[in-house]
This record gives structure tokens, sequence and C-alpha cells, in this order.
């Protein structure tokens, strides 16, 4: 936990889940820097906050829980694990719960936004979603400013906003930050998002090969197959009779959709911690298994799942959370797994070899096999045995 101090208030902020040990920041010189804008820094006039207020792509709620005194404030996020910071930040600072509308990247953005404040996302596709789907709700008076660092905005950021918006600026950089400055042009042409994204499958993949996958802006692999998801289709378990089979971090939900071809009896779980994710996954299994039994689950790992309920997890873990490189969130999925699994269940994984997940499954399993390998990836099985 650590404090953000603001013209408006200081702010204890985390991310989610909490870790102690993490000394992770929920909020950087970007956020601070928009922050200051808005109140008017060095003697500039304060932006006037009024009308809807929406803050698209705040990391950890530090932008919505420093504004949530001008409502109304809506924060459209595409992360579960953000939102879930978000909640307990704005608890923590004592906001009325309603001050602060927390829709996902999926839901209806709101008709009419008079602040439109974005802080730049990693992924160009989704800021272009983003944009796109909100266009129709600014108006000429809306003041737009995005926040970034200055490695995160790019000429092709910048030519987004202009495309998608209006004519655009940029401010000094502060801190390795920047301010995006976008005045709204009423009549640019309003063309229609790109996404959802579709594309085949190649001959590989087993059940797969030729299927469609769609993916919204901003997922995993949203323009073409990841080699090591290639690689995992290639080598599933067939012929398991699993009756409950759990896609883990389902990105387009390929891996479980092919479980699901495979085992035409059982009941697949998609889950995932971005909206974007779960819903692609859900379009692609529909278009692929239309009489198949499925869940689509948003959440945190397999927090949703009872223990000892799932026959087969799959898995692809992430090793990217948001800019730190991390293993936490691999550990913490096998974890879940090891618990959601009944005796006799077993996990599969896919990994680039350096990334030693083989002695992480050997110690909280007990045992692991590998089940596949080339010079980059491979795939290994653990089995619950008690
Ligand atoms: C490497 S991608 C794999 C996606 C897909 N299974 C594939 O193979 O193409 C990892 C996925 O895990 C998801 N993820 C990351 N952290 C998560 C968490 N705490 N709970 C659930 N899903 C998470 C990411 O959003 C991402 O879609």
């Amino acid at each position: 936990m650590n404090r953000l101090t603001t013209s408006w208030g200081a702010f204890e902020l985390a991310r989610f889940p909490e870790d102690p040990r993490d000394t992770l920041r929920a909020w950087d010189a970007a956020d601070e820097y928009l922050l200051r804008h808005l109140h008017g820094i060095d003697d500039a006039a304060p932006v006037p906050l009024t009308g809807t207020v929406a803050v698209v792509g705040d990391r950890w709620g530090a932008l919505v829980t420093s504004l949530a005194g001008h409502h109304p404030v809506v924060q459209i996020t595409d992360s579960y694990l953000g939102q879930q910071a978000t909640r307990a930040n704005l608890a923590r600072a004592g906001t009325d719960s309603g001050a602060v509308r927390l829709l996902s990247a999926r839901d209806t953005p709101p008709e009419r936004v008079d602040v439109l404040l974005v802080r730049v996302p990693k992924s160009l596709a989704l800021l272009e979603d983003q944009l796109h789907r909100l266009a129709p709700a600014v108006h000429a008076d809306t003041v737009v400013v995005g926040t970034g660092m200055v490695s995160e905005i790019h000429t092709s950021t910048l030519k987004l906003f202009e495309r998608i918006i209006g004519p655009t600026r940029t401010s000094l950089a502060a801190k390795k930050a920047r301010l995006i400055f976008c005045t709204p042009d009423p009549d640019l042409p309003r063309v229609p998002s790109p996404w959802p994204l579709r594309y085949d499958l190649p001959a590989d993949t087993g059940a797969l090969a030729g299927r469609t996958v769609t993916n919204h802006a901003g997922i995993f692999c949203a323009e073409r197959l990841d080699i090591g998801t290639r690689f995992f289709l290639r080598h599933l378990p067939t012929g398991h009779g699993a009756e409950h089979v759990v896609d883990l971090g389902c990105g387009n939900g390929v891996v479980g959709t092919a479980a699901a071809l495979a085992a035409p009896q059982a009941l697949v779980t998609f889950t995932d911690e971005s909206f974007s994710a779960v819903a692609s996954a859900e379009a692609t299994f529909h278009a692929n298994v239309p009489a198949g039994k499925a869940e689509f689950v948003v959440g945190d790992g397999l927090s949703a799942l009872g223990d000892g309920s799932a026959d087969l997890v799959l898995n692809n873990p992430p090793f990217h959370s948001h800019r730190a490189t991390t293993d936490t969130a691999a550990r913490r999925m096998f974890a879940d797994a090891r618990r959601v699994l009944r005796p006799g269940g077993e996990l599969w994984v896919v990994g680039n070899r350096h990334l030693g997940y083989h002695v992480r499954l050997r110690r909280l399993f007990g045992n692991c096999d590998v089940v596949a390998s080339d010079p980059k990836f491979v795939v290994l099985r653990a089995v619950k045995r008690r």
C-alpha cells in the first residue's frame, strides 16, 4: 500500500490482488502528471470537471479515486484485476458507492462524455477500439486529455487520436511522462471500429484447423495465433473422458474450444481476467461448437470455482503483468488449479522452456512430466494425487 498525494487529497492505493511483498505502486508519473494538469499546473487554469467525466484505461483506479468527488465519474477498463483494485481503493478512500460507475471495455459506453481522460494502454488496438466506441459520446466542447509514459506514446498513438477524435498535440515531458491534448472535431467522418478481428486457424492445429477465431481488441495475440498456443493445440490431451475442463486464462478461447471438440460430453469453463478475452472466447466457442456445454467467467484465476470440481485444467500462463515481468500470476494459477482439481485430475501447461515451470509444478504437485517439447516450448502435465 502506498499514499498518493494529490490536490484533492491523499489516497492509500494498492494493486489487486494485494500482496504485502509487492513493492510496485498503484500509479505512476503519467497519472500524477494528468492529475496536476487537471488541477492547474504553475498558475494554469484548472480543467473544469463538469458533466460526465469518463476515465479510460485507469490501471488500478488511482485516477478515479482521486477524481471521485466530481460526480459523475465513469471508469472504463478491460481488466477485472484493475476493477477490483479500483473498488478497494475507492472503499479505502471512503467514497460513496455510486460516485464512480465501473464499466468494462465491453459495456455500452456513456451516451455523452464532457471530460474524456485516457491513460494510454499498452495495446494500441485497445486504444483504437475504445476511441471508436467513445467517439459518438464526444461533442465539440468535450475536454480530451490523454496521458502516458514517454515510452508508451508513439506517433501511431497520436495518429489514432487525430483520426478518430480530432487535432492532437502533446505536452513537454515531465518525469518521463507526457500528456496528449486533443480537440474534438465533430465533422470527422465516423468510421466503424475494425474490431473484433476474426482469423482462420492454420492447418497444424488439429480439430481447429481452418476454423475461425474471434478476437476483441487488446486481448493476447489478437491478430495471430501465439506460437506457444499453436504448439499446445498440437499436444492437447485426447480421449480423457473429462466431465469438466477449465481453460484458465482463456484469451480468445482456442484451447478450450479444441478441448470441447475433443470431448463433446464435457462442460468447458472459460475464464480470464480480461473482459474482452472472455467475450472473445464466448464468440469463438459458439461459432465452432454450437451444441457444446460451456460457461464463461471473468475473474481472478479460478477464484469462482469450487475445490475438487474440475477434471482437467489447461493453461498457457501470462508472464507479463502490466509492465512488470513476473511469474507471480503463473504461480497463483498453478496453486488455484491444484485446488480446483479433483484427486486424479490433471493440469496441462504450455510455456517457454526458460521459464522453468516444471520446477514449480513438481514442488506443488509432487510430480510433473514433459508431454512434448521443441527447442522453444514445453507442454507439461501435473497430476493431483490427493
Ligand atoms: C498467455 S495468455 C494465453 C491466452 C490463451 N489461452 C492462448 O493460449 O492464446 C494468458 C492469459 O491469462 C490472462 N490472465 C492474466 N492474469 C490473469 C488472472 N489473474 N486471472 C485470470 N486470467 C488472467 C490474460 O488476460 C491472458 O488472456
